[in-house]
């Protein structure tokens, strides 16, 4: 057994779900911020969490230098299996093109290409990336191949770096965009995508996701897609409401699905029913999405006023967000969607953890994953308040440092 014991933490977020304020949901509360702290790590796992005064002597000792500790980023939406970018579709867009759904077969053509070894070399350089600002845990999706032998492929590869400790969740989305071969025929493609296809990644993956709509699937074809999913025991994801009011969030709800994502085009009976499923259903936000598309930001302060479960997420795509940074995604949360560092963080943690259903990372009590965000700051409030500037000074996963 090895132990490390970390101290002069300025601010120590636990996140403790056990003092969790039932009454104010979504929010942290001050037990949850240890100040003056330390934390020691055993074997992978948080042992110990008090004042520093008080810090039990372990293997080795390291003083964090009066910095403010955060639990990893929990990221439970990224698309990191791609080849290939689309920067030039970001700057017709940035132009004044509107982002739609058919940009998705020009990365699938880009992937399909790729051999093995370099596909599996671009997502971990992405993961390695996503680490590097603080992100622990990460879910990806494939949906980048889209014929049943490149979703195997990409799901395969994801799942071998689960395997390798490398990635925590795979999410199978043969259902993000009816490919060419298959134009005109979308009841087609969903045949395949609920028969042969998932029956061949199935074995490969936890979650099966749809974009469910227009230009992408119908909620009818959606569900479809969820139902088959959950007969194979997957867990469902939706993404809904992105590019309008497409049914994605009723759907979801309807079934019980862990997270809906994107949620920009929200009507007051969203907003209630997802309120209403907060134990059950998760809206995902995705801020740097949302700028990089210039959608209108969805509406996370009236999701949280309502009640509802929020959860912040990269997007990391070559689409319509290319990037992994979590920080910057707190950051544009607090400036641009108002709210308070404390709901972004939490969204940002625990709130990935929850679209996950893991009870093991986003929180730093003691028994959860060893997952740390050390901040080159004395306090959390420097995410938002020096914007783009790189905070994160080390970081731990399952108790290991990153080079
Ligand atoms: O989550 N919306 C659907 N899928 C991705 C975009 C994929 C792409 O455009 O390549 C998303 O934004």
């Amino acid at each position: 057994m090895t132990s490390t014991v970390l101290t002069s933490i300025s601010e120590l977020w636990t996140l403790d779900p056990a003092r969790d304020d039932p009454a104010r949901p979504g929010t942290v509360t001050d037990e949850q911020v240890v100040r003056d702290a330390a934390v020691v790590i055993e074997d992978g796992i948080i042992a110990w969490t008090g004042p520093s005064a008080q810090a039990p002597s372990a293997d080795t000792r390291e003083d964090l230098g009066g910095r403010a500790v955060l639990p990893g980023w929990v990221d439970s939406h990224t698309h990191l299996v791609f080849d290939g970018d689309r920067a030039g579709e970001f700057e017709a867009r940035m132009a004044g093109e509107a982002y739609a759904a058919g940009g998705i077969g020009v990365t699938t053509s880009a992937t399909r290409a790729a051999a093995d070894e370099r596909l599996r070399d671009l997502v971990r350089a992405r993961i390695a990336e996503a680490a590097r600002g603080g992100t622990t845990c990460l879910e990806t999706k494939t949906g980048y191949g889209l014929t049943v032998a490149e979703e195997l492929r990409a799901a395969r590869l994801a799942s071998q770096l689960v395997a390798d400790g490398e990635l925590d969740e795979v999410t199978f989305l043969g259902a993000h965009l009816v490919p060419s071969e298959f134009d005109g025929d979308a009841d087609g493609y969903v045949d395949l995508v609920t028969g042969e296809m998932l029956k061949a990644v199935a074995p490969y993956v936890g979650w099966i996701d749809v974009f469910c709509e227009s230009g992408a699937f119908t909620p009818e074809q959606s569900e479809r897609v969820l139902r088959a999913g959950a007969d194979a025991g997957l867990g469902l994801r939706v993404h809904g409401n992105q590019l309008g009011a497409s049914g994605g969030v009723a759907l979801a709800v309807e079934l019980g699905a862990a997270s809906v994502d994107h949620v920009n085009h929200l009507s007051a009976a969203d907003i209630d029913a997802l309120a209403a499923a907060r134990e059950s259903t998760v809206a995902t936000v995705l801020p740097a999405c949302d700028l990089s598309t210039r959608a209108p930001l969805a509406p996370a302060r009236e999701l949280l006023d309502a009640g509802a479960s929020v959860a912040i997420a990269s997007n990391c795509n070559p689409g319509t967000s290319y990037t992994s940074s979590m920080s910057f995604c707190v950051a544009t949360a607090v400036l641009q969607m108002r709210l308070t560092l404390a709901e972004a963080i939490r969204a940002a943690t625990r709130g990935g953890a929850q679209a996950l259903h893991r009870e093991d990372v986003g929180h730093l009590s003691v028994g959860a994953r060893a997952d740390l965000h050390v901040l080159d700051g004395p306090a959390a409030i420097h995410l938002a308040y020096r914007p783009g500037m790189p905070l994160t000074h080390r970081v731990w996963r399952a108790g290991i440092p990153l080079p």
